[in-house]
């Protein structure tokens, strides 16, 4: 199978390009740079050059913050350039699976948010992405739209590399502690991505429009920074405290209850992502290696 993955210099675009693929798969990997999804016309040479068999759109505009001031450009990024690209998808008979979040729900929900839960953002950002959900749903029939949340990974800003950074500069770290969600890594969530798209290749996977692919139990980021930090070579000494939600104010409203039901993604791959303690301890690793070398053993 031939398949394009937009966005590869980003986090999870930089895991998809180096993960372990079938050997049949021909994959290529363009960076924003490479590829600019808002552009028409380097859209369609790059589908005339790759002919894709599948497209992983996981090219988003992700400043949840700065979106607010900026709502134009997210919607651009990530709504008017995914309706782009689904017809783009639709015209070549290339399939599209496209990325999207779980804050294109508003938090309210006591239970587990499921693929068929009305969507009801309460962030710019978050309204950006539902309009792409829309976009990618109506632009072509042979597309899904793949929900995730809390990325972290090895490449890339992430709220996990944040706290091992800033737990080297500081000797006090306040962290939230009232939003529940799933934390999610990106070696986990590419190794489910390139399941799917197995299935999508066999024609076996396209009877669901929708699917969350994210760790299967949830917890708070005061909770993930003290796992994080916990496991680090550096033995943290300084203090974690958890903070609400109003004592930690952000230009964009998050979602208190961020936690994706994942019995579809069951139901289509045969298996969940791991538990998400099971999969921190060698992103910390990676993390820690790669910014802080082996220094703090
Ligand atoms: N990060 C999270 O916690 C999270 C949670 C839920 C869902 N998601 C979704 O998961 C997907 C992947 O997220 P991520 O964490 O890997 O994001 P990321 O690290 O911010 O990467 C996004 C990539 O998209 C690129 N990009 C931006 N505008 C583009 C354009 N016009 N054309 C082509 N590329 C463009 C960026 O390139 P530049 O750096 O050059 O702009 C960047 O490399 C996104 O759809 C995101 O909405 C993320």
């Amino acid at each position: 199978m031939r398949v394009l993955v937009t966005g590869a210099g980003g986090q999870l675009g930089t895991e998809l390009a180096r993960a372990a693929w079938p050997t049949t798969t021909d994959l290529v990997a363009l960076t924003s740079r490479e590829l600019d999804i808002t552009n028409k016309g380097q859209l369609g040479a790059a589908f005339d050059t790759h002919t894709p068999d599948i497209v992983i759109n996981t090219a988003a505009y992700t400043a949840v913050d700065l979106a607010e001031s900026d709502e134009a450009t997210a919607m651009a990024v990530n709504a008017d350039a995914v309706d782009l690209l689904a017809k783009r998808c639709d015209d070549a008979g290339a399939f599209l699976v496209h990325l999207s979040t779980d804050y294109v729900f508003d938090g309210t929900a006591s239970g587990w948010y499921l693929e068929t839960d009305p969507v009801n953002p309460s962030s710019a950002y978050g309204r950006s992405k539902a309009a792409g959900e829309a976009a990618c749903l109506s632009g072509t029939e042979r597309s899904l739209v793949v929900r995730t949340s809390w990325v972290y990974g090895a490449h890339g800003p992430n709220f996990v590399a944040t706290m091992l950074r800033l737990a080297r500069e500081r000797d006090e770290l306040g962290v939230v502690a009232d939003q529940v969600g799933c934390p999610t890594a990106t070696s986990d969530l590419a190794a489910a991505l390139i399941d799917l798209a197995t299935l999508i290749d066999a024609n076996a996977g396209a009877e669901h429009r929708i699917v969350h692919v994210a760790a299967p139990d949830a917890t708070t980021w005061f909770e993930l920074a003290t796992a994080a930090l916990a496991t680090s070579k550096l033995r943290y000494a300084g203090t974690i405290t958890p903070l609400t939600t109003e004592q930690y104010p952000t230009a964009a409203a998050r979602p208190a209850n961020s936690r994706l039901d994942t019995g579809r993604l069951h139901a289509m791959i045969g298996r969940r992502l791991p538990p998400w303690r099971d999969t921190l301890p060698s992103v910390v690793g990676d993390i820690e290696s790669m910014h802080w070398g082996d220094t703090h053993d």
